[in-house]
């Protein structure tokens, strides 16, 4: 191709000369050919990418669609059901209750309902009405002073630096505006947290960002003090995230602007690696003393953990700790191996930790076996984005939820999968200004308070339909799932609740 190019140069050139002497036109002519040559030669002399150096100028259509992958894969290729990690079809859910526009189907479903894996909840012949102003729980144990009551859709921990300050904006004002509440994620509170004034449960992961000294430790004063802001109703311990458990959180570099170094109290423009553990327990005991700890410090506000669950039996010590000592958090959030992130590692992403039903369901027997499901509520994520996402979760165990990327995707989101290199085109997850700037915080505030709204009324249209009173009469029999192409199990065929 080197040689091709070499010929094409030397011949056009040529052209170009005769052209020049006979018709004026040649002088245009040189001025659109002679970048592409330069282009061209700078290719071959460059020494990191062979297809360029091979293919001088073709080799950029290469990376041109590279980078286009994913728009080319949604606008042309994929059908409305196989999109990932959000298909078509939940993403469109997403966008029409975010906007309030149709959200109708029509001609009948596009699943395959004799396909292994299709799971569905069964109607009554006596349906009931389900007010969805009920459809909240009530979150705090008898060591809990000032229980919240959640909505049982919330916005699941996402930070500032991860988002954009128009989309923390938009969140916080969206929940504002429904009644739900908002994770700050273990990013800290920022300015875009506090300014529209929804509910916050703040987080606090390894980095301790928002309550760090210096040396990068636990410090109490600092937490006491943000911890006892009136907006800040929960505070959530961090243990792990289902899209890299274990692995601590990563900020890119490029999105540590002076702003975010100031609140996270780290050096600008460096990534930002949050170790794997903490620092202030290592072990049951420990971890349930620091809980302690949160909880005097802010007053006696609830205090969860998250966690994706990996060491079944680590899990089970921490429960009989909990039984023994008396000492438990007034919430647990369970988030699946099918979590999303702003960046992980490939093999974190996708080989580590249990999938969330799974888990959630090993998690509500151990804390019903140990007598504790009665104090500790349990939140659950799954990539919910209908009604019936949820309902799942519900029969499963969860006494609520939390949804990270359909917030994002009623934000305005359009699956491009660039949150890790700041260059998100939705303005969603970037700290580039240019970039953010096209996200209008204040009409994208109303589509994330639609499509909460929109989500529950719909699932109180569900649960009437199923013929419960409300949410808490949900459990493992009404969820069915087929296993083979003849037959169909209930969950609680699948998972025994009989302890
Ligand atoms: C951009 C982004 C940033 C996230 N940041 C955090 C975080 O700071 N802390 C955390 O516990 N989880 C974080 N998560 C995980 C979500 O809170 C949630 O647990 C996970 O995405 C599953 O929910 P989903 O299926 O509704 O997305 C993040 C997820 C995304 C997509
Ligand atoms: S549009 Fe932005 S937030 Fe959504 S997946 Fe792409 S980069 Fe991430």
């Amino acid at each position: 191709m080197r040689n091709q190019f070499y010929i094409a140069f030397t011949v056009i050139l040529i052209a170009n000369v005769l052209f020049f002497f006979y018709w004026p036109m040649g002088l245009f002519n040189l001025f659109l050919t002679v970048p592409f040559f330069m282009l061209g030669f700078r290719d071959i002399r460059q020494r990191r990418h062979a297809i360029k150096a091979n293919f001088p100028v073709f080799g950029h259509f290469r990376y041109l669609f590279e980078s286009i992958r994913p728009e080319i894969n949604q606008y042309f290729v994929e059908s409305n059901t196989d999109g990932k990690p959000f298909s078509r079809e939940q993403r469109s859910v997403v966008y029409q209750r975010a906007k309030k526009v149709l959200d109708t189907v029509a001609f009948g479903t596009q699943l395959n309902v004799y396909e292994k894996g299709y799971e569905f909840v069964n109607h009554s012949l006596y349906p009931t009405h389900v007010d969805s102003k009920t459809l909240r729980t009530t979150i705090g144990s008898d060591l809990c002073k000032q229980p919240y009551s959640i909505s049982l859709l919330n916005i699941s921990a996402m930070s500032f630096g991860s988002l954009s300050p128009n989309s923390i904006l938009a969140l916080n004002g969206g929940a504002k505006d429904g009644n739900f509440a908002h994770n700050t994620g273990e990013g800290g509170i920022s300015p875009y947290h506090l300014e529209p004034g929804g509910d916050l449960i703040w987080q606090i992961g390894t980095g301790y960002f928002g309550c760090r000294d210096l040396d990068g430790n636990f410090d109490p004063e600092l937490f006491k003090k943000n911890a006892q802001r009136p907006q800040v109703k929960m505070i959530e311990l961090k243990l792990s995230q289902g899209a890299k458990p274990g692995h601590g959180g990563i900020l890119s570099g490029k999105k540590v602007t002076e702003e975010i170094s100031q609140i996270r109290n780290v050096p600008i423009g460096k990534d930002v690696i949050s170790p794997p553990a903490h620092r202030a327990f290592s072990n049951a005991q420990g971890m349930l003393e620091f809980i302690h700890t949160l909880r005097t410090l802010s007053d006696g506000k609830p205090v969860g953990i998250k966690l994706c669950l990996g060491h079944r039996e680590e899990f089970e010590t921490l429960v009989n700790t909990m039984k023994e000592t008396r000492i438990y958090p007034d919430y647990i959030v369970i988030d699946g191996a099918e979590g999303g992130t702003g960046a992980a590692p490939l093999e974190f992403a996708n080989y580590l930790g249990t999938p969330g039903a799974d888990a959630l369901v090993i998690a509500v027997d151990c804390l019903k076996k140990a007598g504790l499901k009665n104090q500790i509520k349990v939140l659950a994520t799954g990539k919910i984005t209908t009604a019936f996402d949820m309902i799942k979760l519900l029969c499963l165990g969860a006494d609520a939820t939390y949804a990270a990327r359909s917030m994002m995707l009623a934000l305005g989101c359009i699956q491009a999968l660039r949150c890790n290199n700041n260059k998100c085109p939705a303005g969603v997850a970037t700290q580039n200004p240019q970039l953010y700037k096209g996200l209008h915080a204040p009409s994208k505030r109303k589509r994330v308070k639609n499509f909460h709204h929109e989500t529950i009324e719909a699932l109180a249209h569900v649960l009437g339909a199923m013929g419960v009173s409300d949410h808490t009469q949900l459990n493992r029999k009404h969820l069915f799932k087929r296993i083979d192409e003849n037959r169909i199990q209930s969950y609680e065929e699948i998972y025994s609740s009989s302890l």
